[in-house]
């Protein structure tokens, strides 16, 4: 049953989404954990004593991410270099003794994977689909690395390419596309056909493999990857455990660097891309499939910022237009365009002294009554030239609109992006991991 105030939430929901309301199951909470929060450089740091209060509410533990060697096609350690990776793959599956009641699962790819580069190698991941042999190769050393480091199973965060963000088409091939859809996909992969039978055979090699030693499998969808192009829904379904799906990062400041747009709507925005919302997307795979509950939504704890400059006006109101990309990195993140929770957190409570704002680095929030789109915040260019800011996030009261959504639509449940960007700490709010507890809440 839902409490009231999903029902109430519902009546909202429905203003944009149409459902109805059914009985749902207790929904899982799949928790990704990136690694490299593991060697941050200072506070943004997540030791394995603050990564455990997160795990009495995810019955899923992703580690992100494992990548694939371009030559053997083994599985290997992103960070080879680094002799703590695999112990590190110990200590984390070790944790199941504390919280017996947690799976966790090793994730390979995950745009982690980069090239020399630095750009995701959606290459290898390409070609190791293509050869039986190659796929052997892939499979055997899964076996052997779940086995070796106690892991559940194995998560397919597979790096298909992505389809290329509509700005930067001319306009004459936006308007081709919008008649002609498939333009844009033969373009990014010509032999995409092969690949979508060819994934859907090494996800049915690799379950038999797996689950003659108890393994789990599933496949988690990073944003922008055409489940259309490259995944054969029916067949692969059978197969999975459950599927994450990629509903976040619609908009960012490297897809979209000169213009600034809510990161992650739940329903379809007026004059925007009717895909690029998490409701499409979820409609295209339940339109795929008979079975809501291997569903997850993904959902964020992080925002994405972009650079505003004079061009981009005061009102914050987006879409903003004249941005000049990704906004200069957090001070405990250290990722461009990107901030955590508790970044984000902090900017919004500067004091205000005496009626005066005594930061310059303050945000203004602005709120979403409609429950649909999101919430940002941000800080116009200054008129002593102070740089802008606005940033598209979530915070614990969004993310459990998205928790109550997927409750009423019966989904799966929920994968979480990231423990180590949500408020491990507590120091936002003096609660440790904020918007976890908050989806797990309304779970
Ligand atoms: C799902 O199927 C319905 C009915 O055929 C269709 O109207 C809708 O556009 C489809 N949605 C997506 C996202 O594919």
């Amino acid at each position: 049953m839902l409490p009231s105030g999903g029902v109430f939430l519902g009546l909202l929901l429905c203003l944009c989404c149409s459902w109805h309301v059914s009985q749902a199951d207790v929904a899982k909470l799949v928790c990704f954990y990136d690694a490299s929060s593991f060697v941050r450089e200072g506070p943004a740091q997540l030791s394995l004593s603050e990564l455990e209060p997160a795990l009495n509410f995810c019955n899923f533990l992703i580690y992100g991410y494992a990548g694939i060697d371009a030559e053997s096609f083994k599985i290997k350690s992103l960070n080879p270099e680094l002799s703590y990776n695999r112990q590190h793959y110990a200590h984390i599956t070790a944790l199941r003794q504390k919280f017996p009641h947690l799976r966790i699962l090793l994730s390979v790819g995950g745009e982690r994977d980069l090239n020399v580069e630095g750009v995701a190698d959606t290459g290898k991941y390409l070609s190791l689909l293509e050869e039986a042999d190659s796929r052997n190769k892939f499979k055997s050393s899964v076996n052997a690395e779940l086995a070796k480091y106690g892991f559940d199973g194995l998560d397919l965060a597979w790096q298909f390419p992505q389809v290329r963000p509509k700005q930067q088409q001319g306009a004459l091939k936006r308007a081709w596309n919008s008649f002609k859809g498939w333009f844009s996909s033969s373009a990014i992969d010509p032999t995409a056909e092969e690949h979508k039978a060819q994934f859907a055979t090494l996800v049915r090699e690799l379950r038999l493999e797996l689950q003659r030693n108890g393994k789990l499998l599933t496949l988690t969808m990073l944003p922008h990857v055409d489940a259309e192009l490259y995944i054969d829904i029916p067949s692969v379904m059978s197969f999975l455990d459950f599927v994450n799906l990629g509903t976040y990062d619609f908009q960012t400041p490297y897809r979209d660097p000169k213009q600034a747009d809510l990161p992650t709507p739940l329903c379809a925005m007026s004059d925007r891309d009717s895909t690029l919302n998490v409701q499409y997307q979820v409609d295209y795979w339940l339109n795929h499939t008979a079975n809501a509950q291997q569903l997850n939504i993904g959902i964020t704890s992080y925002g994405r910022a972009w650079q505003m400059s004079r061009d981009s006006g005061i009102t914050g109101f987006p879409p903003i237009e004249a941005t000049e990309g990704a906004a200069p990195a957090g001070k405990r993140t250290g990722i461009p365009g990107l901030m955590s929770w508790p970044e984000i957190c902090e900017l919004l409570q500067h004091h205000l002294g005496g009626g005066k704002d005594t930061s310059t680095d303050h945000l203004r929030k602005v709120g979403d009554p409609t429950k649909r789109y999101g919430i940002y915040a941000y800080r116009a260019v200054g008129e002593n030239g102070e740089s802008g800011v606005w940033v598209g996030y979530e915070d614990p009261t969004t993310a459990a609109i998205k928790a109550s959504y997927v409750q009423a639509k019966n989904l799966g449940g929920v994968a979480f992006h990231d423990l180590s960007l949500d408020d491990f700490r507590g120091q936002c709010a003096g609660e440790k991991y904020p918007i976890l507890r908050s989806v797990k809440y309304k779970l």
